[in-house]
């Protein structure tokens, strides 16, 4: 049967390594398992204050996780953390207090970043916060990606280097969201 997997890239940039790493990853997946992407462009800043009113893009972002039986994080690091932009949109769907959307659906944490360790600290302070919210994380393998000249095909697939390890990556995901399935 249909996995569906809601998808959050923390980047908003039109040509988003991560973007594109979130996108080649779907293709390493096998058919039954359906990618979409949470949309967290349009989302308010978060304030307390609206969590008796939330607002139609947050009401919108919630169930589109609900809908969904895993989550993969697909994250560039800024300076040594996750972008503001997705922390913007977890806090939002954790709340109101009681009725955190993410909790108890299993994910995968990856990212691309230009810099030489790879979204390493984005993805821990990632983890950090996932554990909180009760998302159980794939632990291993850990996949930190450099964003370099030949990472992706032309055709936007991941490259020959980077391919075998991806694959694995993806396989050990899936498998990871199958068990909460
Ligand atoms: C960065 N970048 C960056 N890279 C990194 O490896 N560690 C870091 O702490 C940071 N910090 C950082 C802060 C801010 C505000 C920006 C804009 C960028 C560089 C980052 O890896 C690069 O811009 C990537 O291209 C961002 O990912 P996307 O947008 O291509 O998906």
């Amino acid at each position: 049967s249909q996995l569906n997997i809601a998808v959050v890239v923390g980047s908003l940039r039109k040509d988003s390594f991560n973007k594109k790493l979130a996108s080649a990853l779907a293709k390493l997946a096998p058919s039954e398992v359906v990618f979409k992407s949470l949309r967290i462009d349009d989302l308010p800043l978060y304030n307390q204050d609206d969590d008796a009113h939330q607002a139609d893009t947050v009401q919108r972002l919630k169930s589109d996780i609900g809908a969904a039986q895993g989550l993969l994080f697909v994250t560039p690091e800024y300076n040594r953390s996750i972008p503001g932009v997705l922390k913007n949109a977890i806090d939002h769907a954790s709340r109101p207090y009681g009725k955190n959307a993410w909790a108890g659906k299993p994910a995968g944490v990856i990212g691309a970043s230009v810099g030489a360790i790879g979204t390493a600290l984005a993805q821990q302070h990632l983890r950090n916060v996932l554990a909180y919210l009760d998302v159980p994380t794939l632990g291993q393998p850990e996949a930190f990606i450099h964003a370099k000249e030949g990472l992706f095909d032309a055709d936007g697939s991941i490259g020959p280097a980077s391919r075998e390890f991806l694959q694995s990556w993806m396989d050990k995901y899936v498998a990871w969201v199958k068990k909460f399935a």
